[in-house]
């Protein structure tokens, strides 16, 4: 393969640089194609732009594969636990015994969140989405550490940080779960790992015990890998831009959370189990959905369908829908959505309007009609998604420091107003 690509322009030849990342995949270097001809590139919604290089996350699109840090996503889901991808992700190896005991402790010892958080949680009306509370609650725990806030402190300084807000987390969304229930909030047990914690603060209560069921933890784990990072999506370039300005990581990951939150993106978890609900509550069959969706009926999608970058099949919707049954069936669930989101899959994919649009279910697909067995409420999917995707997004915010990156800022194609003068209102 060439080391350069030639530009024609205005009857001059210009050289541009390939890079070739470690998969093979080339790109032309056009940082400075400005300087050289003048030009700047256009690609509205980043779809064909290298905005890093990353050495975390590695997808193939048309092949659909995903790796983290080199791993198969399948084998991890299959046999790591999530703090293990966690600490790959963001320090770059799996740990050995005492890196991940360590890791472990320091997920015990910084889960308390300070009491006053409270307070902000009973100043939000009840019913409030528990996404919109999360955005808060993670740039407000920036006010809780002034000391620890800038990105350039000491190794020490940025990894407490990160330990503090891996750990505080599941506290987190387990408050605006009782929150959204009325019910006091639990507080975390040292004696339990990180997703048994949860599972007990989100659906324990202090008048008995709580046992936790090793199917729930085991699917839990899963479902957390599969989300823990997807290289340059809508929230993590969010949280790469927001942090190139050197703003603190809470901030930052407040950023990503907000990004996340959107139908087009983690929002569609929620999106399709209400889309299987008004299926199932019209009375109409997933046949006569789809052809209102192939009609663009007042813009209606197939929610959990499509991708930007898998165009063949999203391995981790393979992974779930695996799971999905399995799930089901260890608790003993028998769901009526989840026949309608097998037959409207069915019914997409021989239809040409998806297969000519490379049109596949994607991660939320299935991930909604498991959280909805384990017993979460419509609204807690996408923090659930959060939950997953926090230590991608801090990998890929510790990377951009690391890697002393500039702050983002994109140029435009100027297309308005050429310069006029101003009128005084009343010749208007
Ligand atoms: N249902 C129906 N038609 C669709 C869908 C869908 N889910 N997705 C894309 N299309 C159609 C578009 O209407 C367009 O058709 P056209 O060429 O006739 O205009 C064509 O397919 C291309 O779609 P784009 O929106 O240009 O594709 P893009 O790559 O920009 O969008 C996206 C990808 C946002 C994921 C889109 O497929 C979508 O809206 N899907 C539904 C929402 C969803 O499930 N989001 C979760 C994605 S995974 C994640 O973020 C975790």
């Amino acid at each position: 393969m060439s080391e350069s690509a030639k530009l024609i322009y205005n009857n001059q030849t210009f050289e541009l640089p390939i890079i070739i990342g470690t998969e093979n995949e080339p790109a032309i270097d056009i940082r400075k194609l400005r300087d050289t001809t003048g030009l700047v590139t256009f690609d509205d919604g980043y779809k064909n732009t290298g905005a890093t290089e990353s050495q975390i996350t590695f997808i193939d699109g048309e092949k659909g594969i995903l790796h983290y840090r080199g791993y198969a996503i399948d084998e991890l889901a299959e046999k790591a636990e999530f703090l293990e991808v966690a600490y790959l992700l963001i320090y770059g190896h799996l740990p050995n015994q005492a890196e991940y005991s360590d890791w472990k402790n320091k997920m015990i010892r910084h889960s308390l969140v300070h009491e006053d958080v409270k307070k902000v949680f009973d100043a939000y009306p009840t019913g409030a989405h528990p996404m919109g509370q999360l955005m808060t609650m993670m740039s407000m725990m920036s006010s809780f550490y002034p000391n620890n806030q800038d990105p350039h402190n000491t190794e020490e300084d940025k990894n407490l940080t990160i330990a503090r807000m891996m750990a505080k987390m599941p506290n987190l969304c387990a408050m605006m779960y009782k929150k959204r229930i009325g019910h006091p909030v639990m507080y975390p047990n040292n004696n339990l790992g990180y997703i048994e914690n949860y599972l007990r603060m989100t659906f324990g209560n202090p008048c008995e015990d709580f046992h936790v069921d090793p199917v729930v933890v085991s699917a839990m784990n899963k479902l957390l890998i599969l989300h823990a990072d997807h290289e340059q999506n809508c929230s993590t370039s969010t949280v790469r831009m927001v942090g190139s300005a050197h703003t603190n990581l809470w901030a930052t990951i407040a950023a990503g959370i907000s990004a996340l939150w959107g139908p087009l993106h983690g929002g569609a978890n929620q999106e399709v189990l209400e889309m299987l609900q008004d299926i199932k509550n019209s009375g109409n069959s997933p046949k006569e959905y789809v052809e209102k969706v192939k009609n663009k009926v007042a813009g209606v999608r197939l929610m959990g369908f499509g991708h930007r970058v898998y165009k063949n099949f999203d391995p981790r919707a393979k992974i779930i829908k695996k799971a999905c049954d399995d799930i089901l069936n260890k608790l003993g669930v028998n769901d009526p959505l989840l026949e309608i989101a097998k037959e409207l899959e069915q019914i997409a994919l021989s239809d040409s309007y998806f297969v000519e649009r490379k049109l596949y279910p994607n991660v939320d697909f299935y991930s909604g009609i498991i959280y909805r067995a384990l017993g979460y409420p419509n609204e807690m999917f996408t923090v659930l998604f959060a939950l997953g995707r926090l230590p991608g997004w801090i990998a890929q915010w510790k990377e951009m420091i690391e890697s002393k990156a500039p702050i983002s800022r994109p140029r435009q194609i100027y297309t308005g107003a050429t310069p006029r003068a101003y009128v005084e209102i009343s010749k208007r």
